[in-house]
């Protein structure tokens, strides 16, 4: 794991006054072989190549590559969020472990027949989530959204355009994530959360609005026109007002997208040559990182409070897991990185690494934490 990915789990630990690798007796999961496994296939396919999971219950074996439920489950890895119509050539490597970890799911790497476009499933930033797919505004021309900041723009007309357009996507992602901590604030209130989740939840909205002004100033002015966003849709957001509701939200949302947007937000900044993009992708991630400490903050004090809603953060944890994230389906451009650009493997290489080392033994360190194994709460039952 890079030192940006380490750096971002060991703070979300301490944000939980938890250590890495020591609190259920047993390491992290330990992804280098996948990770070795992935750069084989990787150099000879490239973009075809995608980590995915199987589903075993806790615990339970984790088949062999070759077997039925494996190659069935990659390719509904690619069927997912109307994923473009990719088949499977082979599974390349996997399981990770014998036996599926706490939530129950075994890792492996698949290589398919075309880049698996994902485009459809959830984006950067904290996603907001109406009927398990997330909310956007549409883009429209107006100049009232956008924080003008003097910055050149790049001579190639190509690069300029897609500087345009990724800005545009990013934009309308923290537009979006206004509405996600809008209905947050007003979930925390439904099951009376203490003031200081109350307050983080305002003040991540502020930084939201801040993160979308940012991001539609850059948009306009790679397209050298004017952007912002037009009306969001809103039915359909509070339909489900049940606390599980509440915490697969969280989960899903912040727990999963935002840890991830932080994460792809520090290796963009990371690679990043132009100072006032740079700026504006660090910004987005410090701010980013706070609020996935929120979410997982949030889900520690609901855990302590209720245990018997373990189960159900199991099942959002695995939902999780098993989903894929992507936004950009174009080929990389050259010169992209200097200009904040990742490429399609470091984005998928962020994403298959946040999920499998900082989310899943965060998930389990919680469990171990705050609620009773499943073993025990059923003996509870018996006695
Ligand atoms: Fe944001
Ligand atoms: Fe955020």
């Amino acid at each position: 794991m890079d030192r940006n990915l380490d750096g971002l789990r060991h703070r979300l630990f301490l944000a939980l006054g938890l250590v890495a690798g020591t609190t259920l007796g047993s390491s992290c999961l330990d992804t280098a072989p996948i990770d070795e496994c992935f750069d084989v296939a990787d150099e000879e396919y490239d973009d075809e190549v995608e980590v995915f999971t199987l589903d075993v219950g806790q615990y339970g074996e984790c088949p062999s590559e070759r077997h039925r439920s494996v190659k069935e489950a990659a390719q509904d890895y690619a069927d997912s969020c109307m994923a473009g119509g990719a088949k499977l050539r082979y599974v390349a490597c996997g399981p990770l472990e014998d036996r599926a970890d706490y939530f129950g799911t075994c890792e492996y790497v698949a290589v398919f027949d075309k880049p698996v476009d994902l485009d459809q499933c959830v984006s950067i930033g904290r996603p907001f989530l109406v009927h398990a797919a997330p909310r956007l505004a549409s883009a429209y021309a107006r100049s009232d959204w956008a924080l003008d900041r003097a910055i050149e723009r790049p001579a190639d007309e190509r690069l300029a355009a897609r500087l345009a357009a990724h800005w545009t996507a990013i934009a309308l992602a923290e537009h979006a994530s206004v509405a996600a901590f809008a209905r947050f604030a007003l979930q925390l209130m439904s099951i009376a959360a203490p003031p200081e989740l109350l307050r983080a939840c305002q003040a991540a909205m502020v930084d939201e609005t801040r993160h979308a002004q940012l991001a539609f100033g850059l948009a306009s002015r790679f397209g050298d026109a004017p952007v912002g966003p037009g009306p969001l849709e809103l039915d359909g957001a509070l339909a489900d007002p049940s606390i599980e509701a509440i915490l697969r939200d969280v989960v899903l949302e912040g727990c999963f997208g935002e840890t991830r947007a932080a994460a792809e937000a520090r290796a963009a900044a990371s690679a990043c040559e132009q100072p006032e993009v740079r700026a504006v992708l660090e910004r987005i991630a410090e701010d980013e990182e706070r609020h996935a400490a929120l979410a997982w903050r949030f889900v520690g004090w609901l855990l302590a409070h209720r245990p018997a809603l373990a189960p159900a953060f199991e099942r959002a944890i695995g939902q999780g897991l098993v989903a894929a994230f992507e936004r950009e389906t174009e080929d990389d451009l050259e010169g992209g990185r200097a200009w904040g650009l990742l490429d399609r493997s470091a984005r998928r290489r962020i994403d298959a690494q946040t999920r499998a080392s900082i989310v899943a033994p965060l998930a389990r360190a919680l469990m171990a934490r705050f609620a009773k194994p499943w073993t025990e709460l059923a003996r509870d039952r018996v006695a």
